[in-house]
């Protein structure tokens, strides 16, 4: 089986839910990790907890400040995760500032991230990227709009990426989650806990940890095995759109 002892990951959105939960399970397998995000202070908090580790204050959406961050370290593991949604309105009542940061941190922030670490993976002819999509990529639901096309691009983006680098040693993954319970909803209603309580009421949800666990898994294969897509469902979740609530 692979060891992450010694490895080198960067998880992008470390500062939060699923990113910090994968940083802490990879650092206690004793890989070495770089935390990536915009809170900077969250990501030393995190990396006074996780010795070794760095700490990169970076917005994913700045190609420039990306690369300029990236380039220099030989990643062994990559996690593209930061990621966000903002908003559940339909197109019609929707809002462009919204989308765009949606787009350019989901999509494009994921891309900046890949055009920084890929040459180097495909130098040192091994790695591992593990995309953190949704089953909003897979399933649209209502107000979803904007984040579920995100995600489909995203799933889209992983299955080229296989093409892309099918000949390199280096593996692509992607992990996609149902509802899990994390910070997400706060953002998503923009601070509006009682509304974002209401999306978990009654559910026994995901845990980020449960997500963490399994991109664990999927990086500690033996080196010829690439698991390629990890569809994961609470037990209470039938679909984007029909999820059981006992309340
Ligand atoms: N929670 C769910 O139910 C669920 C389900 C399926 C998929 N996902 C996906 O899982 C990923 C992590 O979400 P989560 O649930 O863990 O949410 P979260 O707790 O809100 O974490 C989101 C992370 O993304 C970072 N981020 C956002 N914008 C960024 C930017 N411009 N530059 C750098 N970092 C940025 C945030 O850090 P800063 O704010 O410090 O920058 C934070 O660390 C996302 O891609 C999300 O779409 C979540």
């Amino acid at each position: 089986m692979a060891q992450l002892k010694g490895k080198l990951a960067l998880v992008t959105g470390a500062s939060s839910g699923i990113g910090e939960c994968i940083a802490r399970a990879f650092a206690a397998e004793g890989a070495r990790l770089v935390l990536a995000a915009r809170r900077k202070e969250k990501l030393e908090r995190l990396a006074a907890e996780l010795p070794g580790s760095l700490v990169l204050e970076l917005d994913v959406r700045d190609a420039e400040a990306v690369t300029r961050a990236l380039r220099p370290h030989p990643f062994d593991i990559v996690i593209p995760g930061a990621g966000l949604a903002l908003g559940l309105d339909p197109v019609q009542k929707g809002s462009p500032v919204d989308w765009s940061e949606m787009i350019d941190t989901n999509v494009k922030g994921v891309l900046h991230v890949l055009g920084a670490v890929t040459p180097g993976m495909i130098e040192r002819r091994r790695g591992d990227i593990v995309f953190l999509g949704s089953v909003a990529g897979r399933q649209a639901y209502p107000g979803g709009n904007v984040y579920c096309a995100t995600k489909a691009a995203i799933r889209s983006l992983y299955e080229s990426l296989r093409y892309d680098l099918h000949d390199t040693g280096i593996r692509v993954s992607t992990v996609d989650p149902g509802m899990v319970r994390t910070p997400f909803s706060d953002v998503r209603f923009k601070g509006d806990g009682e509304r974002a309580a209401k999306v978990y009421a009654g559910v026994d949800y995901l845990w980020p940890e449960d997500i963490a666990d399994i991109v664990r898994f999927v990086v500690t294969r033996p080196a010829r095995v690439n698991i390629g897509e990890v569809v994961v469902w609470s037990k209470d979740q039938a679909s984007a759109m029909q999820v059981a609530r006992r309340t």
